[in-house]
Formats: structure tokens, C-alpha cells, sequence
């Protein structure tokens, strides 16, 4: 038995020497002497079966070990303790000569989100409503219900992307097709504007990209005629650029209206004489539009001898590379901050 005490003694004192954290350092008081099978414990325990003897010379030596061993693991906590509040302040340690931190600038909406929200704001308070059509888009409402039938060489600036094995879905080439869904969803009178993503299978360079921008506008009513056209018109590019504008109209040809027109602004910069910004021309183009063509009204499920109406086609995205003097159109999609 004595051994035994001297053995686990040594074993004792070596291991909480060398032990470094506290847990270990539990772990291994409850091996000697938890009060289960502690090994110290359970040696005490078996000192009353000894002779009267033996008692005598194992039980105070016992004892002696024990509290030697308990102030060991007392002290060795402590220690622990010290150690780790002594890196703890280390770590927190302040050093008041640093440079501060560089000052973090706050992300702001993209110029896209900017503009089509000024956009929405304008028309909803002129009385529309802003809607949405899918991207997906049926064959039919991309182009058939917009009279671009499968023949039409229209349809060839109007390349995208087909989706496999199902020819006809595509994405949407532009936001026209919103025209006919909303007149077959809410009838007329109607009036309102579908802004949204559409798609081109374009080579991309600075001025193509095949992911862009369309604002679709939309007037039925009885009685609607181009001086109601030219007034809206008016409307949305002073409420763009924040100054009065004066607007003329080219004929121009889309299958889906009729007259159309190439709406053109008189040039804010030159104010109409001349200058780089409207390559002399004194006037920029800005947007199609025109009164809505018979067969797209009776695609709408309404009878165009009763019916007319307007439509426009905003290039949202040109808007915007001109509004912030952008003149890459990658850049609005890439994603890089520091371009
Ligand atoms: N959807 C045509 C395009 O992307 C633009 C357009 C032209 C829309 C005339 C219209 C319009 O609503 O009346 O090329």
C-alpha cells in the first residue's frame, strides 16, 4: 500500500506539472480524487480492511498526500488563472498609435433601381398603374399578338435567347408584350406602364449588352389620340430631366402601332442650335411610340371601333447611362465596384 501511495504520488505530481488548461486540470483531479473511483479515494477507502497496524502508518500518510495533492491542484489553478488572465490583457490591449480604420462608405441603389423608381413615381401620378410581365415569354405575346408574325422581318433585330427544346419560349426582347396581357387582364379604360428586364442575343460591346432595360407605357380608352400621346409624352421627359422640354415626332415603323413615330427632344444642352452632345442635329431621339395598332387591341380582347390607344417604349437603360453619364453598358451588370 505504501508503494502504491508513493507510486501515485509521483504519477501525481508530474502530471500537474506539465497540464496547461483548466479542464485537463479538473479532469485529472477527478481521477485521483473524485469521489468516485477516484484512485486516491478508493485507496483510502480500502485502509479499513488493513491490520490496526498498518492502519496506523497508512492512514496519516494517506491523509498527508491527500492534502498535499489537493493544495498542488490548487495552487497549479490558480496559476492557470493567472496565466490566462495575463494573455487575456495582452490581447485586449489597445494600442492608441494606430492609424484609424479606413471609413466605411455606405452602398447606395443601383442607377437602374434610381431611375425606375423616379420613373413609377412620375406616371402613378399621372394615373397609372405599374404592372409586370414575365421574362419567359410565350412566341405569341413577344410577337404574334403584337403583329410580328413568324415571317416578319422584324423579328430578325428581335434575336434572343430560345429555350431548349420548347422554340416557343423565349426570353422577352422587349416589354411590348405587357401590352396584351394587361388588356386581356384588366380591360379597358387603361393606362399603365410595365418597366422591366428584357433580352437580345447581342454581341456585347460599350453600347450592346444582351441584358437590358425597357419601360413599356400603355393608354386604351375611347377617344385617345396623338395629341394625348404628344402631352404624356411632354410630361415624362420634363420629369426626367426637371426642365420643360419640346418634343417633334418622325414617323417611324413598329408592327405593333399605327401611325408610329420616332419621338425625338429638343437637344437641353444647345437648346436646338447644335452641339456634341446631339451630334449637331439640335435634336436627340429618345423614344418609339404610337397609337396602338387595331389587331394588338383585338389581341386585348376589346373591339378597336370602340377602343384606341397609345404606346411608348422607354430605353430604360440608355436613360440611365445618360442620366449618370455612364458610357459602358457592361458596367451596369458586371457587378465590379471599382471599374
Ligand atoms: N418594343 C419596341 C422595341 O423594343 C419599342 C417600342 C416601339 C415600344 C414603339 C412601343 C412602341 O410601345 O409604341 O424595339
Amino acid at each position: 500500500m505504501k508503494e502504491q501511495l508513493e507510486k501515485l504520488k509521483k504519477d501525481a505530481l508530474t502530471a500537474i506539472e506539465v497540464l496547461k488548461d483548466g479542464v485537463a486540470l479538473e479532469n485529472l483531479y477527478n481521477k485521483i480524487l473524485g469521489r468516485k473511483n477516484g484512485e486516491l479515494t478508493e485507496l483510502m477507502k480500502s485502509i479499513k480492511d488493513l491490520s490496526l497496524e498498518a492502519k496506523k502508518i497508512i492512514g496519516p500518510l494517506a491523509n498527508d498526500l491527500k492534502n498535499e495533492i489537493e493544495e498542488l491542484f490548487k495552487q497549479k489553478r490558480e496559476k492557470l488563472w493567472q496565466d490566462n488572465f495575463q494573455s487575456g490583457l495582452e490581447k485586449e490591449r489597445i494600442d492608441i498609435t494606430q492609424p484609424a480604420l479606413p471609413k466605411i462608405t455606405r452602398g447606395s441603389y443601383h442607377p437602374n433601381t434610381i431611375v425606375q423608381r423616379e420613373l413609377e413615381e412620375l406616371f402613378v401620378s399621372m394615373g397609372f398603374t405599374v404592372v409586370d410581365g414575365p421574362e419567359l415569354e410565350s412566341d405569341y405575346y413577344n410577337f404574334e399578338a403584337l403583329n410580328i408574325p413568324v415571317t416578319h422581318p422584324a423579328r430578325d433585330s428581335h434575336d434572343t435567347f430560345y429555350i431548349k427544346n420548347h422554340l416557343n419560349w423565349l426570353m422577352r426582347t422587349h416589354t411590348s408584350p405587357v401590352q396584351v396581357r394587361a388588356l386581356q387582364k384588366y380591360g379597358a379604360p387603361l393606362r399603365i406602364i410595365a418597366p422591366g428586364r428584357c433580352f437580345r442575343n447581342e454581341a456585347t460591346d460599350a453600347c450592346h449588352e444582351h441584358t437590358f432595360y425597357q419601360l413599356e407605357g400603355l393608354v386604351v380608352d375611347k377617344n385617345i389620340s396623338i395629341a394625348n400621346l404628344i402631352d404624356v409624352m411632354k410630361k415624362l421627359l420634363s420629369g426626367v430631366f426637371k426642365k420643360e422640354v419640346e418634343v417633334r415626332m418622325r414617323p417611324g415603323f413598329f408592327p405593333f402601332v399605327e401611325p408610329g413615330f420616332e419621338l425625338d427632344m429638343k437637344c437641353l444642352v444647345c437648346k436646338g442650335d447644335g452641339c456634341g452632345a446631339c451630334k449637331h442635329g439640335g435634336w436627340i431621339e429618345v423614344l418609339p411610340c404610337g397609337l396602338v395598332h387595331p389587331k394588338v387591341i383585338q389581341a386585348g380582347g376589346l373591339d378597336p371601333k370602340i377602343y384606341s390607344g397609345f404606346a411608348f417604349g422607354l430605353g430604360m437603360t440608355r436613360l440611365v447611362m445618360q442620366k449618370f453619364g455612364i458610357g459602358d453598358i457592361r458596367v451596369l451588370q458586371s457587378g465590379k465596384i471599382n471599374q
